[in-house]
């Protein structure tokens, strides 16, 4: 697409899948079982656009307290305490912040207004919401979980941000969200996934979706190293 502006995920083989980035404004479900990496991954997109291209990110978490998040993020090299402390890296742990504001039990509209202030208070360009399964989860009604997955696509849509929302599969499945509704708000779908070789879980990385871009469909090997995450050719290439 002409002129259209894109946001580096901050893991070159992936900008590289890309054809350069995630299109500016879109919603993307990643999606994985557990372990796969999908925080790490949303980590390293918020810090390395912080670091390279000085853009707010926010990390909303719903599974975590936000202390538990900085231990398991300090032994990795694209995470700098300096980010947060300058505020361009806000890390909220907001079933905290809704027992605060008295938000319990959570309604649709209570927990949808308080994602669309943190967002538009913090100016954040990049927004992680980990996970939109946890979210999910205390809504309880599915009646309630369909009304929040169409409300929240809407009001992202309406904002001046690039989001990634994670949704926590069941292991071994070819599922993209739990609730069978959250890819229909996305404008793209990564799966993280894993296989087993001689015993050893190996990860993989595969874009389903991505509006607005010509991305590769191969699935990929994910490595998480100190480094952050590389992918790799699942077939070295012959030629
Ligand atoms: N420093 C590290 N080096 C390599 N692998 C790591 C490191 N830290 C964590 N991991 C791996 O990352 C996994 C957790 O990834 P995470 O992003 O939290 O998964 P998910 O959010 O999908 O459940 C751990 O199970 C571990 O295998
Ligand atoms: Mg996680």
């Amino acid at each position: 697409m002409i002129n259209m502006k894109v946001i580096t995920t901050g893991v070159k083989e992936l900008d590289e899948m890309l054809a350069g980035g995630i299109p500016e404004g879109n919603a993307v479900l990643l999606a994985g079982s557990c372990g796969t990496g999908k925080t790490i991954l949303s980590e390293e997109f918020l810090f390395r656009g912080a670091k390279e291209n000085q853009e707010v990110g926010i990390y909303i978490s719903l599974s975590e307290s936000r202390d538990k998040i900085i231990q398991n993020m300090e032994g990795f090299g694209f995470y700098e305490t300096e980010l947060l402390e300058k505020g361009l890296i806000k890390i909220l742990d907001i079933t905290e912040d809704a027992r605060l504001v008295n938000l319990e039990p959570l309604t649709v509209n209570g927990i949808i207004n308080m994602i669309a202030s943190i967002i538009r208070d913090s100016g954040a360009k990049r927004v992680v919401i980990d996970s939109i399964t946890g979210i999910c989860n205390t809504l309880g009604s599915d009646r309630k979980i369909r009304e929040f997955i169409f409300e929240l696509g809407m009001q992202l849509g309406y904002m001046d941000c690039t989001t990634v929302f994670i949704s926590e599969v069941p292991p071994m499945t070819h599922q993209y969200s739990v609730y069978g509704v959250e890819e229909f708000i996305a404008d793209g779908v990564i799966i993280l996934g894993y296989y087993e070789d001689k015993g050893e879980l190996i990860r993989t990385l595969q874009i389903v979706k991505m509006r607005g871009v010509d991305h590769s469909r191969k699935k990929q090997i994910m490595e998480i190293t100190s480094d952050g995450i590389v992918l790799k050719p699942m077939f070295e290439e012959l030629f």
